[in-house]
């Protein structure tokens, strides 16, 4: 089945193939895949980006063991009502288990808040104990995966929790019947969430990625954050340097410097590029967390009835230009909104007339 993926599709079913294939070739698996890997990787990549290879630099060289030190406040360590939320709580142990078996909705609704009842609709919540140094409107782009969301809360809710952060969800629904748009999902979010509370942080996440360490912290930073690093479809690897995909934050003033996502990428594939670009033409270096903090599982799965953008290569040779025009400043939706105790269901109809821009 992965033979009728083109070649440069950095597909799933052609990564997992190419890992079959290593072991099956008795390859010492260990030893190898971070260099076979990133070789053919950056093939892959490579071909994806352009004819003669030279648009973008790799860097494949990155080292596990060039984590700081960590500093993490010791158990016992009090804090007060009046402070800001320390970064680095004690109860961020690290290493967390994933959980990926099916459970109902109503299930983790009513488990998660047996254990928070200060949980409040919408999947809001704020910690008492100390003032939350980030208030972070969590945006999850949805289609046809109901059985991944709850999944994904029993999951993130109690680490949100630990972490002393200031939250909701709002998983953003495209209705129609118009390829999946994830960046315009994103941006509709982000101005239904704005409508809600003043949030200072967006984390873009999608619904199968599970971190497996809890001091991947979710609040921003000065610089845009990829926290999604490695993932373990890629052999936890970061398949490129320019991989922005997966779960990345900004803060509201960084997202609307840059004008949001862009709204022109239909079917998936290439607009986590394009925010990549666009992020790099504001100035911005993005950030990332290091060694084995950034490290997810994914929630295995096709891409049921999603196309992938095949038009995304063209589009990203003009990610500058069209940066100004297509975004947060070009669109319209009329968006059908109600609350479950766990999340905000923002459902939404796409289409290219909503966000209207000249051919690039
Ligand atoms: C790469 O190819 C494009 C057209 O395919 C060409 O315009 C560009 O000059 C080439 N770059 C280099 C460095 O050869
Ligand atoms: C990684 O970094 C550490 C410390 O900077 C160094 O000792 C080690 O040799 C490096 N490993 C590799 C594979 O480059
Ligand atoms: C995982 O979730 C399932 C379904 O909710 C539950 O029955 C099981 O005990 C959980 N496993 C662990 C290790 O917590
Ligand atoms: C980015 O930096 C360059 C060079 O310093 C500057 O010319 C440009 O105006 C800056 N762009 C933005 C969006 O700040
Ligand atoms: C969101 O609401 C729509 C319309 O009420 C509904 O059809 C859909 O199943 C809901 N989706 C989720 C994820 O709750």
């Amino acid at each position: 089945q992965a033979r009728t993926n083109q070649c440069f599709t950095l597909s799933n079913a052609f990564l997992n193939e190419y890992v079959f294939m290593v072991q099956a070739r008795g390859i010492q698996f260990r030893e190898n895949v971070k260099n076979l890997g990133a070789q053919v990787l950056e093939q892959v990549v490579r071909g994806a980006y352009s004819v003669n290879g030279t648009d973008y630099s790799y860097d494949f060289n990155f080292n596990d063991s060039d984590a700081p030190p960590t500093t993490y406040l010791p158990v016992g360590f009090t804090y007060f009502p009046s402070q800001i939320c320390p970064e680095r709580l004690p109860s961020m142990k690290g290493r967390l288990e994933v959980n990926m078996s099916e459970v109902s909705l109503e299930d983790v609704e009513r488990s998660l808040l047996e254990v928070e009842p200060s949980m409040a609709f919408g999947g809001y919540w704020k910690p008492k104990d100390c003032i939350p140094r980030w208030k972070v409107a969590i945006l999850v782009p949805f289609r046809n995966r109901h059985e991944h969301l709850p999944i994904l809360l029993r999951h993130l809710v109690p680490v949100l929790q630990k972490q002393r952060l200031q939250f909701a969800f709002y998983v953003i629904e495209q209705s129609g019947t118009e390829p999946f748009n994830r960046a315009m999902l994103f941006n509709v979010g982000y101005k239904e969430a704005m409508k809600d509370l003043d949030w200072d942080c967006l984390v873009f996440h999608d619904v199968d990625h599970l971190m497996e360490n809890d001091r991947n912290y979710y609040g921003c930073t000065n610089m845009p954050r990829h926290f999604a690093v490695k993932l373990d479809k890629y052999s936890y690897m970061l398949p490129y340097h320019e991989f922005f995909g997966g779960v990345s934050g900004l803060t509201v003033k960084q997202f609307k410097k840059i004008n949001g996502f862009p709204n022109a990428f239909w079917g998936w594939g290439g607009e986590d590029d394009d925010l990549w670009n666009r992020v790099q033409f504001a100035n911005y270096t993005v950030s990332r967390p290091h060694g084995d903090q950034g490290r997810y599982m994914s929630i295995p799965h096709h891409h049921r009835g999603e196309v992938q953008f095949l038009g995304r290569y063209s589009l990203l040779r003009h990610s500058k230009e069209r940066q100004k025009v297509d975004g947060l400043n070009n669109l319209n939706y009329s968006p059908l909104v109600s609350r479950r105790p766990l999340y905000t269901n923002i459902t939404v109809s796409l289409s290219r007339m909503l966000a209207p821009v000249a051919d690039y």
